[in-house]
């Protein structure tokens, strides 16, 4: 099948929700994707983030494949020992008052549970988001997404969601009071534009919402898993989750949600308030523990810190060079550069030369390329970037 058919097949059928780019993607190895016709692309997208330990891992391939020869379907009213062999790796990485797992297909999916949960456990309804904030597009998850372009034509969505400035104590005080039944926050906002907040300020959510009687529900679906160079970007800002969110590329790529919180928090839903027919899906489980081993065993949190700082560092010197780049902003490999401009023709551009590049909004460029990316590889971005920016440069900028 060449191009035109696989491109006019999917435009044919396909409800048109997604912004497509003119690149069919047929195969994956690394942080490389190929297209059908050979051309070769360095994948700062990483499937949005999923695919954390390369393209199509031989080891996370082998475990799918043997699963699904053993068994692919098991519901969770049933046990099984690859959900049981998952869980068990995943509570290894995760701190150790987070020691109960519900899992699910989505990011979105694990922020309708924690919210349940959040409701729930405390009697209280009123959920504090925050500006800025994606947490996904089913209805209650939707409720804490900031954004009005994802959200107006739904309205009345979920009730009693607040969203508070993003970094700002005066209102955090005013909002998180004693009828608040959880504060969600990203540690470092992604679709919002990579905004790191000050420790103190998310010190200071912990503090309030705690005083409140509310619990903290962190969102990691993105930062999660090594992507910020720590496992999880909580770390690096100092909170400790009441319940934590995980979704995106821990499964390396099979659908999943993860909502962790302690024995007590999450017992606050009983058997069959809250459930789904995929979660915890076997061959996703074995997934999911091929990619914990990867993870661990090429020390890929490692790489993504380093790696990272030598991304972030070439992004700060072509910003020497580039006028129309306002701030580089990220930590590990969750890094974002905030344009002048539209970011949308150097998006086209980078990808006619062979890298695939995120926007988060309308001006900001986002890489979140799988953690094993090399740093020559790095560098095949970074001079392609340039050539783009000095295009854009001429077209966009007086001299
Ligand atoms: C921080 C965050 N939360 C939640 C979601 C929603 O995840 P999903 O698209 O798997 O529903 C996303 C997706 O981009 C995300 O980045």
């Amino acid at each position: 099948m060449n191009l035109p058919d696989t491109q006019k097949m999917e435009d044919a059928h396909l409800a048109r929700y997604y912004a497509r780019k003119p690149v069919t993607i047929i195969r994956g190895t690394g942080a490389m994707v190929y297209d059908e016709k050979g051309g070769e692309y360095v994948d700062c997208t990483g499937a949005y983030g999923v695919c954390i330990v390369g393209h199509a891992h031989p080891k996370v391939a082998r475990a799918i494949s043997s699963q699904a020869k053993k068994l692919i379907a098991c519901h969770g009213s049933t046990y099984n020992d690859a959900r049981a062999l998952f869980a068990s790796k995943l509570s290894a990485i995760l701190p150790t008052e987070l020691n109960r797992l519900f899992l699910s297909n989505s990011g979105a999916e694990a922020i309708e549970c924690a919210i349940k949960i959040a409701r729930k456990s405390t009697g209280r309804r009123k959920i504090v988001a925050v500006k800025g904030g994606f947490h996904g597009k089913t209805h209650g998850a939707l409720s804490a997404t900031w954004d009005a372009k994802y959200r107006k034509n739904f309205e009345p969505l979920v009730p009693d969601f607040v969203h508070i400035p993003f970094d700002n104590s005066e209102i955090a005080k005013e909002t998180i009071t004693n009828d608040t039944a959880a504060v969600l926050v990203e540690p470092i906002q992604g679709e919002g534009g990579i905004r790191i907040p000050s420790k103190e300020w998310m010190m200071l959510l912990t503090d309030l919402v705690h005083d409140a009687g509310g619990l903290l529900l962190v969102d990691e679906i993105q930062t999660g898993f090594g992507r910020t160079g720590r496992m999880f970007a909580s770390e690096h800002v100092g909170i400790k989750p009441d319940v934590l969110c995980l979704g995106k590329g821990i499964a390396s790529g099979l659908p999943i949600g993860a909502t962790i919180a302690a024995e007590d928090t999450i017992a606050s839903l009983s058997v069959g308030e809250h459930t789904t027919t995929f979660g915890g899906n076997p061959v996703v489980c074995a997934a999911g523990s091929a990619t914990i081993d990867v993870l661990l065993e090429e020390r890929l949190v490692d790489n993504s810190r380093k790696v990272g700082e030598y991304f972030k560092a070439g992004l700060l010197d072509l910003m020497g060079a580039h006028r129309i780049m306002r701030e580089v902003r990220g930590l590990g490999l969750m890094l974002a550069v905030e344009m002048r401009f539209d970011v949308h023709q150097i998006l086209i551009n980078a990808l006619n030369e062979g890298v695939l590049m995120l926007d988060a909004g309308r001006n900001v460029l986002r890489f979140l390329p799988p953690l094993c990316i090399r740093t020559n590889q790095v560098e095949r971005v970074l001079a392609v970037l340039s050539r783009t920016l000095e295009r854009e440069e001429l077209a966009k900028l007086p001299s």
